[in-house]
């Protein structure tokens, strides 16, 4: 398919611009204040290439590797929603050098869906910043017999055992976010996990599984080609970057919000000068138009400045690891 080509050769030229995002600008103000960093710093996106974490940890490294004057690799560890990649950055030395962009699933929904989840999101990192903001929508297949959300309903609640469901695997965003409204509507279709919502959206483009409550970021360009379609946007407000799609609380079911979020974590003990030479950098990458742009662009929030300190990222995780333990609580399958 003629879009799949094209949304693969961008993606392969975005991860190409990032690999080679070398220092061309060392911020004086950053390289001065100390030795760190000196060596390239690995980033840990605990998803497939393609999709929205990744998508975002490429835009804002891109100009993270200017501002700290070293190259960021960025490193996909996929599977287990997440996990396991972020098990592998809580688990590194806690010198700076290794990163990962986590997010409402791994830092928060995980602690209520995995028993023996390895890390505890709260104790184990050292919050850097908050990056982005993601609404999330409930989308389907172009060819999914359901014109609007109303058809939807009563669709997917005659056809339960026959449709399925695409998510980023146990705890994810897409995951956690279907969750919820599978038990707001009480259906219960069969889930197919990917390693990401990259080869997720993949297979949603090419018709191989029904619906996905995915991150705007992945979905602005293929709805704008039409190759999916889109119900709902999962809150109380419309996206200007979608500005024809519902909300959910237009929609008739106001309960099902949910907002995603990615953010910057170091691991534990890791040294607070480090921690704020990092934040430094992200505050200021942020304002830079080579992220707002492309950010903005495909629908990410670029987070206001009193929500990019570690303090206020430390307190988000601790309320949203609560929030998800009270909703997931009530409908574990
Ligand atoms: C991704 O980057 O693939 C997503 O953030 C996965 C998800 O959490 O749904």
């Amino acid at each position: 398919m003629r879009f799949l080509a094209r949304a693969r050769a961008l993606r392969r030229a975005a991860a190409l611009a990032a690999a080679l995002a070398v220092p061309l600008l060392a911020a004086p103000a950053l390289s001065q204040q100390a030795s760190y960093p000196s060596r390239p710093i690995t980033l840990i996106v605990p998803f497939a290439k393609g999709g929205p974490t990744d998508v975002v940890a490429r835009i804002v490294s891109a100009e993270l590797a200017k501002l700290l004057g070293q190259p960021i690799i960025v490193d996909n560890v996929v599977g287990a929603g997440g996990t396991i990649g972020t098990l592998k950055a809580a688990q590194a030395p806690p010198d700076g050098y290794t990163l990962v962009l986590g997010h409402m699933g791994t830092h928060a929904a995980a602690v209520a869906l995995y028993p023996k989840l390895g890390y505890r999101p709260d104790v184990d990192f050292a919050p850097v910043a908050l990056v982005a903001r993601m609404p999330i929508l409930l989308l389907a297949r172009r060819e999914f017999p359901a014109a609007d959300f109303a058809e939807f309903v009563l669709y997917v609640r005659s056809h339960q055992d026959t449709i399925n469901l695409a998510h980023a695997g146990v705890g994810s965003v897409s995951h956690t976010a279907c969750m919820l409204l599978n038990h707001l509507l009480e259906i219960n279709p069969t889930g197919v996990p990917f390693n990401g919502t990259g080869p997720a959206m993949d297979a949603l483009v090419a018709g191989q599984v029904d619906y996905m409550c995915d991150q705007l970021v992945n979905a602005v360009l293929p709805l704008r080609t039409e190759v999916i379609k889109a119900y709902v946007i999962a809150g109380t407000e419309r996206d200007p970057a979608v500005p024809t799609i519902p909300t959910a609380a237009e929609e008739g079911l106001p309960k099902f919000q949910v907002e995603a979020w990615n953010a910057l974590f170091a691991p534990k003990n890791t040294p607070p000068a480090v921690v704020a030479t990092l934040n430094g950098a992200v505050v200021r990458a942020l304002d830079q138009p080579e992220v707002r742009e492309p950010m903005t662009g495909l629908g990410a929030i670029v987070p206001a400045p009193d929500q990019r300190t570690p303090d206020a990222l430390a307190g988000r995780v601790r309320g949203e690891v609560q929030k998800w333990r009270m909703v997931l609580k009530r409908q574990m399958p």
